[in-house]
């Protein structure tokens, strides 16, 4: 299992602290929110803040796109030093264009869905994915209450992808807290993004182990 602290819950006038500490945990990847005031109702941080960090950390930099018109952005992105880029599938017409131009990048591609999008949707392209990012809150704030019937379709997701005998990691973003990660670790999912339940606690270290179990 690992665990990407999400830095849209660090303070964003200490980013590199904030990371430093995190990193202390062992952590070996760090989720970063993009939104744009269009697809989602807030507005985040675009490729610079990528590129900011990049030289600080050696986690892998999941990005996560809650933005329309992804494929303009695709590419600053990854040349900003995103490691992973995941993409809504509700903001894609074009989906499987899309994966592949963040395949020709060589990072890891991923889709999301948001909580009333069905997993069926993925299936036409599903061998093209190294990741599915299953939204268990709507997307757009941290802090939310975990939606506990996403549960269904990360099992659903599972079958998919081993009946296929596929290798493709289930994330899991929003809510998730020493509660619901283990219902989400249960149902399928791998990859546990986690805002609040780190970044809004004075120890992280402590946050971190009681989200691993320890
Ligand atoms: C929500 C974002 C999440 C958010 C999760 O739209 O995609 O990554 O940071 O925050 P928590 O863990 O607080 O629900
Ligand atoms: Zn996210």
């Amino acid at each position: 299992m690992r665990i990407a602290p999400s830095i849209l819950a660090a303070d964003f006038a200490n980013l590199e602290s904030e990371i430093k500490d995190v990193e202390a945990s062992d952590i070996d990847l760090l989720h970063i929110d993009v939104m744009d005031g269009h697809f989602v109702p807030n507005i985040t941080m675009g490729s610079n803040v990528v590129g900011a960090l990049r030289p600080l950390t050696d986690c892998e930099l999941d990005v996560h796109l809650m933005i329309e018109n992804p494929d303009q952005y695709i590419s600053d992105f990854a040349d900003a030093g995103a490691d992973m880029i995941s993409v809504h599938v509700e903001t894609c017409p074009h989906l499987h264009r899309t994966i592949q131009l963040i395949k020709e990048k060589n990072i890891k591609a991923g889709v999301a869905l948001n909580p009333a999008t069905p997993i069926e949707i993925i299936e036409p392209i599903i061998q093209d994915l190294d990741f599915i990012l299953i939204m268990t809150v709507n997307p757009g704030f941290g802090g939310q209450v975990f939606i506990e019937s996403m549960l269904g379709k990360i099992r659903k997701a599972k079958s998919l992808i081993d009946e296929r005998g596929l290798e493709i990691a289930i994330e899991v973003d929003g809510g998730i807290n020493e509660d619901t990660l283990g219902l989400c670790r249960k149902a399928g999912a791998e990859l546990f993004v986690a805002g609040s339940s780190i970044f809004g606690q004075s120890n992280r270290s402590i946050a971190i182990d009681k989200l691993r179990g320890v």
